[in-house]
Order: structure tokens, then sequence, then C-alpha cells
């Protein structure tokens, strides 16, 4: 395939406090990665590389089997950090792939559709492309507890993944990544390659508390697969 899906699946999830690394707690019978990968076989064709937990590899494969076909799947161990373990994850890109998306394990629920736009931005415009939602939220620049400054809505977009790159601009940014970064369009900038946006989605929220694994448990509910 021409296109890659990095699935950063590696963190310890420490803030959901579940005993479990975050990506094999249960959502419902599944856990987060297999209802991640669910969508990520729905979207289009691609390698799909999984970025386990030390230990979790066969797990991770386990769980991809029974929604995708194997031989689109590679396993790899993951690092300290998910900007290692993205590096780790890119290191077993297949030759002949030209475009790479990176998405966090923990955006479960993530629609197909998205997939798809990012490829499609990426190809349109050889720019990074993230997926990002408008800001509901009225935010306030602080110090300490003194309000400093409003701060326009109009002009903040919150970010999703996956994010989408061209292979080579990924490869080359990671490469010579100058610090850690919070996601990979930071990256990305950060060795000057221009970065846009396409529409992400509600149900691409990351599962991060307890309180996300419930609404994700509450989206679920009721929905046979
Ligand atoms: N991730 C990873 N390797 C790491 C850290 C994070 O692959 N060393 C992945 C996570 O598995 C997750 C995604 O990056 O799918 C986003 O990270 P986050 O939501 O912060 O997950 P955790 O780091 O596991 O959670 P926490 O920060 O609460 O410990
Ligand atoms: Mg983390």
């Amino acid at each position: 395939p021409r296109v890659a899906v990095i699935v950063v699946a590696a963190g310890s999830g420490t803030r959901l406090g579940a005993e479990a690394p975050k990506a094999f707690v249960g959502i419902d019978g599944h856990s987060i990665l297999r209802h991640c990968l669910r969508g990520v076989f729905a979207g289009p064709a691609a390698q799909v590389v999984i970025v386990a937990p030390a230990g979790r590899e066969g797990d991770a494969l386990t769980d991809a089997e029974t929604v995708g076909p194997r031989e689109l799947v590679t396993v790899v161990t993951g690092g300290a950090t998910r900007q290692a373990s993205v590096a780790a994850g890119l290191s077993a890109v297949w030759a002949d792939v030209e475009v790479v998306l990176v998405h966090d394990a923990a955006r479960a629920l993530t629609p197909p559709d998205v997939f798809a736009r990012v490829i499609d931005a990426v190809d349109a415009t050889g720019w990074g492309i993230l997926p990002v939602l408008p800001v509901v939220d009225t935010i306030k620049r602080v110090d300490g507890v003194e309000v400093v400054a409003g701060v326009d809505r109009s002009e903040l977009a919150a970010a999703q993944t996956p994010q989408g790159f061209r292979r080579e601009v990924l490869d080359a940014a990671y490469a010579s990544a100058p610090a850690e970064f919070t996601d990979d369009a930071a990256l990305v900038a950060a060795s000057g390659h221009r970065i846009g946006t396409v529409a992400g989605s509600e149900r691409s929220f990351k599962i991060t508390t307890a309180a996300d694994l419930e609404r994700a448990r509450l989206l679920v509910a009721g929905v046979p697969d």
C-alpha cells in the first residue's frame, strides 16, 4: 500500500489509572486498541504499524487479527515517550509507503472518514495535515491565579489525530527532531514544513481520564459489532 497508519499504543495510561496499559483496557467487551483498529481498517487500505508496550506485542497482534488482515499488520515495541514510540513505528514502515499517518490508539472511536480526509489533504497539498475541532470553551491566559488576558477563540483549534505527512517529510523531521513535542504536527512544523487542517470529529476525543472512558462506553453501548 502507499499509505501507512502508525497506531501508537505504548503508553501506560497514568491518568486513566487502570490495571492494564491503557490500550488494553476494555470499553465494552473489546479493548481500546481493538476499537481503534476497527476504525483504521474501515478506512483507506494501509499498512498498519501498531506500537505496543513491551511485553504486549502478542496481545496487540491478537486484537488486530480479529478486525483486519494479518498481512497488513506490523507490531513493534514502543519507547519511553510518545515521540520515541512514533520513531519506533516509523522505522517499521514499508519501503513503498508514500504517506504516513500517526494516530493515537486512545482516540478509539475515530470515524474512518477522518483517515480519508487527512490522506486526501496530504495528497492535495504536500503539507502536514491534522484534524481539528473548533474550541468551544472561552480561554484565558493566566499567570498563577491571575487572568492576564483573554484569547480570541476564533484563532484557536483543538488538535486531534490521525495526523498525516508525506513519508520523506516525517522521516526527515524525526531524524533531526530538536526536542520533545506533544504532537507530530509541531515536530514537523519545527523542521520548517507547512501544516494544514481538515475537519476533525467529536468522536475522535482522546480517552485520557475515567470520565472519557465512561463517555466512550456510553457511545458504544447498544451498537453491535
Ligand atoms: N503513547 C505511546 N508511547 C508512550 C506514551 C504514549 O505510544 N511512551 C501513546 C499512548 O498509548 C496513546 C497516545 O500515545 O495512545 C497518546 O498518549 P496519552 O493519551 O498521553 O496516553 P498515555 O501516555 O498512556 O497516558 P498518560 O499520559 O495518562 O500516562
Ligand atoms: Mg501520555
